[in-house]
């Protein structure tokens, strides 16, 4: 980084400091990120797609991550949505919504009388321990889970937005929707019950009975935001989920985000290119060759000063990622 840039950093003031540090987390704190890296290769022909990141991801944030191409968005996330595994480092989730221990307990509970669940041997005590961290705190640290583990975790808690959609052609936008929920055998009436929610709330319910095929991209995306919500997700994670979409499409998926962060407080992470779409975040983390090199908080500013304000950073870094609108 050169000189004139890191005055402008130094003036505008990090607000990462201490983010992610062990032993940092407190009530609010949905995922603590320790020193993670990633590598791929090995000898002289070493990547360092995500390079000693740290961070925290409140309850309820909207976070945006941008960066150049091949900066390491997209391990990043991956990383944090288990598809990929840590070369070093921690990912904490915060599994109580209070840090009090019975809603953890709840969180993961699919039927054992104790309420602990999760054990491969089907007894709670071990379940247990491999759960409860030590409440209140009641975190888990998914770098430590076994394979089996992740995939539970990952139905229980994360939501998943891409950009190509990843609907199923043979079946309509509803039973898209419900297939996520039937995956976690909850009653038909629920299903029912939620879907209809689902369809309602992302404005899709007058083409439900229709293939994927049949309607546009944004509503496919739409459809996509609705089946990963199906199961009331702790973290909804979106790559690039704009990427695919026209610039009408794009914003009204923008803003359904937007209403799932404010009305439903879902917890949103969202990789984009896109200064645009990284201008309804409430914070933007900047990537730059695995590392974090700067991040922006929303606060009070509207979007369009905020936008004002990213469009500032990227031009001091080169101006390397897309400016739309
Ligand atoms: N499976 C892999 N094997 C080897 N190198 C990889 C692999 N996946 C990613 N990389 C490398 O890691 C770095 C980060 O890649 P990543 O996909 O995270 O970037 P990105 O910021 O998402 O880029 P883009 O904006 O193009 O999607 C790149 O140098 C990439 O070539
Ligand atoms: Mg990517």
């Amino acid at each position: 980084m050169q000189e004139k840039d890191r005055l402008f950093f130094q003036q505008k003031g990090s607000v990462l400091a201490g983010a992610g540090k062990p032993g940092t987390q407190d009530a609010g704190t949905a995922i603590r990120i320790c020193d993670v890296e990633k590598y791929y290769g090995n000898g002289s022909h070493v990547t360092k797609a995500v390079d000693r990141v740290s961070f925290t991801v409140r309850q309820g944030e909207f976070i945006g991550v941008m960066g150049a191409s091949g900066s390491g968005k997209t391990t990043l996330l991956n990383l944090l949505s288990t598809i990929d595994t840590v070369t070093a480092g921690h990912i904490y989730y915060t599994l109580s919504d209070s840090g009090s221990c019975p809603p953890a307990r709840r969180a993961f509970n699919t039927g054992c009388p104790e309420g602990y669940t999760l054990s491969d041997s089907g007894s709670c005590p071990s379940a247990r321990r491999a759960f409860d961290t030590g409440c209140p705190n009641s975190e888990v640290d998914i770098t430590e889970l076994s394979e089996d583990r992740l995939s539970d975790f990952r139905k229980n808690n994360l939501g998943f937005v891409f950009q190509e959609y990843n609907l199923l052609d043979t079946l309509t936008l509803e039973e898209n929707i419900m297939l996520a929920m039937t995956l976690r055998r909850q009653k038909k009436e629920e299903i029912q019950k939620r879907c209809t929610e689902l369809l309602e709330l992302l404005g899709i319910a007058d083409v439900k009975a229709q293939f994927p095929y049949q309607v546009s991209g944004g509503q496919k995306q739409r459809c996509a935001c609705a089946r990963a919500l199906a199961n009331r997700p702790r973290l909804l994670l979106a790559d690039e989920p704009t990427g695919a979409l026209d610039s009408h499409s794009a914003q009204t998926l923008l803003e359904t985000f937007t209403e799932m962060n404010e009305k439903l407080k879902a917890t949103i992470f969202m990789v984009t290119h896109d200064a645009f779409s990284a201008s309804y975040c409430g914070r933007i983390l900047f990537l730059k060759d695995g590392k974090i090199f700067h991040e922006l908080v929303r606060g009070e500013k509207t979007r369009r000063e905020f936008l004002n304000e990213i469009l500032d950073v990227l031009s001091l870094t080169g101006g390397e990622f897309s400016h739309a609108e």
